[in-house]
This record gives structure tokens, sequence and C-alpha cells, in this order.
């Protein structure tokens, strides 16, 4: 094993290098080697130190994976008061990111310098915890209370000329990091530079207004969140304290944000963000090259994928019925590239370029013969499908990849269309397309390994979140929605309103509720989902009578300012409507349920207990590979509140056994919709969780 931190000398020079990719998270071996690194620069006859990150960035933070594991000696708040009481000047040369404890291990050396385009930032909220190692104390003794409480509650980087202008870092330098902290070592060393500590300047004076204006920014964007606040908390605490009392106060807040269920759901998500295109399958092999993409059909999703493939630089041929629908998609395209210009993503130029060069939209399958990919985004018909795929067959290269957005429809009987099914893949995009970030990676039964590669590949380029699914009625994602959306509908015929329904579950997190969903998406869709389903509905399923009522009624949501909720001109915030509760009550009449009320507790544990129940069948299934995926598919698909963790996770949290007996005592009632799921069973009798099948 290499060491985790490197000691070596030019002249007066002493170097501290931190080597431990692939991001220098600074875990036990690297603590340790740290401070054995600044005793031996005091013992020895250097005159100045420069700590410096090897690779690709300065630091990474705190390493992640030993939260929740029993702390080792040294601490990092002791690593980093140990720098700043060196005897002797140290200085912190930065480049790529000092992020978290990397940026407190900054602060804790006396001078900062940074390359242009580095990140330095406090992301701890966003794991639910707040900077622990002295960052809510010394930030705001540099930068003043309300900069730092900017950084500390949002989580956001921000640059080296940013960090700047605030005071948080020195100079600003150019090239190699360690050439630039050699050259400003040298320079203080010739200044008679001595140790500079950040904790010993003065308490930054107190900001009421600062702080009063964090409050209502978090009460609007950080609903529910424990960590902003008691990140907050911690940095108006900086300018009642003295040093040592201010980093006891983070400490003690620190300690409480880590046994919060909120920390560990954030900290799930992020490493299941990574770990999902971890995929046996596609270890090892190769990607195909795509340079140019084809899309058919031009309407929301089609119009979508072209502008993510664009913005990723593809070249890309949308292929539409007729000329005018393909002006229509042409247009669309460019609201999408005007608004990211508008959001400071694309320059102007390079918009223009885009829709002269880039784009093409025809109406001739002939213009795809050349692409490495074609997307396809039409009607959800199959018989439309089988017609287009059987098209893009005769025209397409060989080795190209053939791809369905489809929701629903059997992937398999797509491919069997095609003499090249081993070619033919889902690619499961989220509307709208260009801004969601989830990709269903749907691979059908004779897909080849590399066509999954490069679908994988596909969505880092396209910046997505890919997740392998397998082919069933709405993979991972859609089926497993219209199993909770279901129970929804259950609770209001048994006596909850839609509206109740909704605020338990945005109250719970949720970024909307189900019957707003639903105004949004246009209850038109839902019901063709339960006409094409209603073929081979079982009996005992529950009908929604009341749903079907508003669609008749022409209360398609939104876009009619009438569905569930009624919407005032241009408003996308509805109010709840009398009327509806008297349809849904006369659909319990007709159904002879006596309604019976339900507390908001009650409804968010059946809605979530559906969700896992039909995720542990997805999963046993082979559907999604590991309950992580089906976590993934909600948080970044579905608007699953990410702190905590996706459905699976939050089932582990509550306890497999009492979410069990649960569902074991509402099937009594409903033995249709409430039989448990095999795989549920299997865990709770040998005493496992989901996470015990994440691998
Ligand atoms: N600890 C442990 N592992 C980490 C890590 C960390 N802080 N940061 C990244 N990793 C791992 C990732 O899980 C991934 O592992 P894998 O290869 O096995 O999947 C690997 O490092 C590479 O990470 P990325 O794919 O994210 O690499 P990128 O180059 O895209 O991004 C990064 C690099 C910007 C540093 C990004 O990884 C990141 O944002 N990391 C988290 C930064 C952070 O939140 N730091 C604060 C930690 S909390 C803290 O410091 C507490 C302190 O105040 C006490
Ligand atoms: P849409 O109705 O908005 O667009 C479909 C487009 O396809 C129309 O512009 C139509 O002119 C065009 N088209 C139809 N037949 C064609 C053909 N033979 N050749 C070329 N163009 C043709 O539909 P939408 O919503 O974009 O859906 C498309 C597909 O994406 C469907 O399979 C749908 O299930 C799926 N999907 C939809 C999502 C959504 O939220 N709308 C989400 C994820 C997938």
């Amino acid at each position: 094993m290499t060491d985790p931190v490197r000691y070596d000398r030019e002249g007066d020079v002493a170097f501290l290098t931190i080597d431990n990719p692939p991001v220098n998270a600074l875990g036990h071996a690297v603590r340790a080697g740290l401070v054995a690194a600044i005793e031996r620069f005091e013992a020895d006859d250097a005159r100045i130190a420069v700590v410096l990150g090897d690779g690709r960035l300065f630091l990474g933070g705190a390493d992640i994976s030993e939260f929740g594991k029993p702390p080792r000696d040294p601490w990092l708040p002791e690593v980093v008061n140990r720098i700043e009481a060196c005897t002797k000047p140290v200085v912190a040369a930065i480049h790529g990111a000092a992020l978290g404890g990397g940026l407190e291990i900054a602060l804790g050396c006396h001078y900062r310098v940074a390359l242009p385009g580095t990140k330095l930032g406090l992301p701890e909220v966003t794991l639910g915890i707040l900077p622990g190692a002295g960052g809510t104390q010394r930030t705001p003794r540099l930068t003043g209370i309300a900069r730092a409480l900017d950084m500390v509650t949002t989580g956001a980087p921000v640059t080296p000329e940013e960090a700047l202008e605030m005071g948080l870092i020195d100079r600003v330098g150019e090239g190699d990091a360690r050439a630039e902290g050699l050259a400003y070592a040298t320079e203080l060393m010739e200044a008679g530079a001595g140790p500079r500590p950040v904790g010993q300047l003065p308490r930054p004076a107190a900001d009421a207004d600062a702080v009063a204006a964090t409050e209502t920014r978090l009460a609007k964007t950080a609903k529910g969140l424990v960590a902003p606040q008691h990140a907050a908390r911690a940095v108006a605490a900086s300018a009642e304290h003295d040093i040592e009392a201010g980093l006891a106060e983070e400490r003690r807040l620190f300690d409480e944000l880590m046994r919060t269920p909120q920390r560990e759901g954030l900290i799930h998500a992020f490493f299941l963000e990574r770990k999902v295109s971890n995929l046996p399958e596609i270890k090892g092999v190769a990607p195909r090259e795509i340079a140019h993409a084809g899309v058919i059909g031009g309407g929301t999703m089609g119009a979508g994928i072209a502008t993510a493939a664009l913005l990723s630089g593809l070249t890309v041929t949308l292929v539409e019925r007729d000329a005018a629908a393909a002006e229509t998609a042409r247009g669309t395209i460019g609201k999408n590239l005007a608004a990211a210009v508008k959001r400071g993503k694309l320059s102007e130029p390079k918009r223009d370029a885009i829709l002269s060069e880039a784009l093409k939209t025809v109406t001739d399958y002939g213009a795809l013969a050349d692409a490495d990919l074609a997307i396809e985004a039409v009607f959800e018909s199959m018989d439309v499908k089988k017609d287009v795929f059987a098209r893009l067959d005769a025209v397409m290269k060989p080795g190209a990849v053939l791809a369905t957005n489809t929701s629903y429809l059997d992937i398999d009987e797509i491919a069997a269309m095609t003499k090249r099914p081993a070619d033919v893949i889902g690619l499961h995009f989220f509307s709208p397309a260009h801004v969601m970030k989830l990709l269903e990676v749907v691979v059908a039964d004779k897909t080849a390994p590399e066509v999954t590669a490069t679908a994988f590949a596909l969505a880092k380029r396209l910046r997505k979140i890919a997740v392998r699914a397998g082919v069933c009625d709405g993979f991972i994602g859609n089926r497993i929605l219209s199993h909770y959306r279901g129970a929804a509908d259950r609770l209001v015929l048994a006596g909850a309103s839609p509206y109740q329904v909704d605020l338990a579950l945005t109250e719970f997190g949720f970024a909307m509720g189900p019957y707003a969903v639903a105004d949004l998406a246009g209850l038109d869709i839902g019901f063709m989902t339960r006409e094409r389903k209603a073929a081979t509905r079982d009996p005992r399923d529950v009908v929604p009578t009341w749903a079907d009522e508003l669609y008749h009624m022409g209360r398609l949501g939104q876009k009619t300012g009438r569905g569930y909720y009624l919407y005032a001109e241009g408003s996308r915030m509805g109010e709840p409507d009398p009327e509806v509760e008297a349809l849904v009550s006369r659909a319990r009449e007709a159904a002879g349920v006596t309604p019976r009320d339900f507390t908001d507790a009650e409804i968010v544990r059946r809605y979530m207990a559906a969700m896992v129940n039909e995720g542990a069948r997805v999963v046993d299934e082979g559907i999604a590979q590991r309950p992580l995926d089906v976590d993934a598919v909600k948080l970044f698909g579905y608007g699953f509140p990410r702190h905590r963790g996706g459905p699976m996770k939050w089932a582990d949290m509550e306890g497999l056994e009492a979410l069990l007996i649960d569902i074991r005592s509402w099937e009594k009632d409903d033995p249709f919709f409430w039989a448990p799921a095999p795989l549920l069973e299997r865990l709770v009798a040998e005493n496992r969780n989901f996470d015990s099948l994440n691998g």
C-alpha cells in the first residue's frame, strides 16, 4: 500500500501530499498521516509547508463510508486544529475541489491558494449533516456571517474568484498546484510570514438580518430538512462564542444530525447514485461509438430527448410524420434551447450552431441511414411502434442501436419485428426529458451486453442516472407507481379525501401528491391506462370510477383549468373543489362503502407499504436488480424525497417486520391488493433487510 500522506522537501519547503484515490477522502489513514506529517515538519528544519492533494482534486472531504461506524482517532476536527496550531506556516495549494472536510483542512492551514476552476464548498447539508471540523466557525471569521450562511446552508460551491472576493482564500493561482504552492510559499518565506491561524481571528459581527433572511429562505426551500437549520444555527453561534465554545456548539449540533434518519437517507442516496451504473453484465464491455442520433417522433418526449442529445454534443436527425409536425418539433427544441441559454447553460452562438448544423428535422426515414442510434418516441401503440421498427430495420446501418421510449409496451415483441433483436433496447426517459435525471435502460431478452453498455455510456454523456430494468408492464417505475396509485385510490374510496391524501404525502416530503400529479399529467393519461388494462383487469381490483367521471366531464387537470383541483387562469396551484368531494361520495355510496376517517400517518403508511411491497416483487422477479435500483428510480424519476433515501431504504429504517405485520393486517380486508410480497416475507423470516441485497 502506498503512503496516504507523502512527505518531501524542496529546499526550505516541505510538501505534504495526500494520496488516497479516487477523491482523497479523509479516511482514518489520511488523518493519522496528516498529523504525523505535520509533526515531522515541525521537527525538521523546513521553514514552511505546503499541503497538496494528488490526482484530480485536492480533498473530497471526510470519508463518507466511515459514517455510522465507531469513530477512530484522530478525529477530523483534531487534525484541523493540529494543522492550525503548527508553529511554522502551512499553505494549502488547492486544485480541482476542496469540499467539506477538505475545505476545512484548507481553513486549518494558514494561507490558501486555489487554481482556476476549483470548487470550494461545504456540501455537508446535502448529506444531512453540517461541517463538523470547524467549517461553521472558521468560514464566518473570514467571510462574515451572511456569506458563510449561504455556503453552509445551500452546500453550493464557490469559484476561486468568488472565494478570493469573500476572503475565503488568499489568491487565485495558475498552472500546477505544486508549482503554485512552491511559488507562494517562497514568497511568504521571503516576506517573513508566520503562522496565521483563522481560529484566532476575532469572532464575526452578529448579523440578525442575514440570519432572518436565511430562516425565511429555508422555510421555503428546505421544508422539513433538519441539517440546513442546524447548520445555520452553528454559523450564527460563531458570532456569540469564542472559538473553543463555538467549535463545541458545532460538535453538539453535528452529533445530533449524525443520529437522524435524514442523514442515513441522504447518504444512501449519495452512494446509490454512483452504484446504479455498477453492472456486472457490462463490466469490461466496450460501448459502441455514438455521434449521430435519430429521434422518431417530436412530440412531448421526442423533442425533449432531441434537446438532451443536442446539449450533449450529438448530431440529431428527428423524423416526424409530416412537414408541419417536423416544424413544430423544431420549434419546441428551439424553445428548450432558448431556456438553456437563459439559464446560462448554453451560449447564443452555440445555440444558433446547434439549430442550423447539428439538428435536422425530416419526414424521410432514409435520413437515418448513417445514424449510430435511433430513439423512437411515437404514440404509445404497439401497431405504430411495430411499423416504425420495421422501417428502422430497413434503413439503419448494421451495428446501430435501435431504442424505444415506450412506457409500458413489451420490448421483446417490438424487437421481434426486426432482424436484429440484439440491437434493440428500451431507453425510457422521463418528462421533461431534457430535465429529468432518470433514464430506465430496459434490457430485453435478446439485447446484447454491448448495446446495454452503449446505453449506459449514452446516459453518462446526457448526464442522466441510468437504472437497468427488465421487461414487464411499466418496467420498474411505472409498474410500482400503478400499485401505490392503487393504494391512494383505495384510501379515497374508504373515506380519505384526495386533498388529504395529497397533503399527507407532501408533508412526508413528496414534491406533489398523486392527485396534483394527475392534474399535471392530464387525467386523460390515467383514463387511457385504465382502458388499456381493462381487458386483463382482475375483477377484485378497485376502479376509481370518480376519475373516469372527471375525465368524461372534460376535467382533464391543469390544461383545462379543472381536474381534481380548480385552477385560476394561469395558475398552477389548484384549489380543492367540493364538487369533486361530492362526486367521490357518490362513488362510495355506489360501492356500498361507509366512509371512515384516516390519520395522515396511516395514509402515508399504506401508500408507502404499497410502494415497498411492489418494489419487493420487482426485485424478486429480477425486473430491478437490487433494492437500490428501485430507490434510484423513485428518487430521480418520481419526486421521492431524497432525505428518505428511497422506498426500500425507508422500509429498512422503519423495520421490515413491523411493515409486514401491517400489510398482513390490511390483507384480511383486501387480500387481492395487500398480499405480502414473497421477498418481504423471506427477508423478515431470515431477519435481514433490503440493504443486505444491495451488494
Ligand atoms: N467519501 C468516501 N467516498 C467518496 C467521497 C467521500 N467524501 N466522495 C466520493 N467518494 C467516492 C464515490 O462514492 C465514488 O466511488 P465509486 O467509484 O466506488 O463509485 C468515487 O469516490 C468517485 O466519486 P465520483 O464518481 O462522485 O467522482 P467525481 O469526480 O464525479 O466527483 C467529487 C468527485 C466532486 C469529490 C464528488 O465525489 C463529491 O461530491 N463527493 C462528496 C463530497 C462531499 O460531500 N464531501 C463532504 C463529506 S462530509 C464531511 O466532509 C464532513 C466533515 O465536515 C466533518
Ligand atoms: P406525443 O403524442 O406528444 O408525441 C408523439 C409524436 O410522434 C407526435 O408528434 C407524432 O406526430 C409522432 N409520430 C407518430 N407516429 C409517427 C411515425 N410513424 N413517424 C414519426 N413520427 C410519428 O407523445 P409523447 O408523450 O411524446 O409520447 C411518446 C412516447 O413516449 C410514448 O411511447 C409514451 O408512452 C412515451 N413516454 C411518454 C412520457 C410522457 O410523460 N409523455 C414519459 C415517458 C415515455
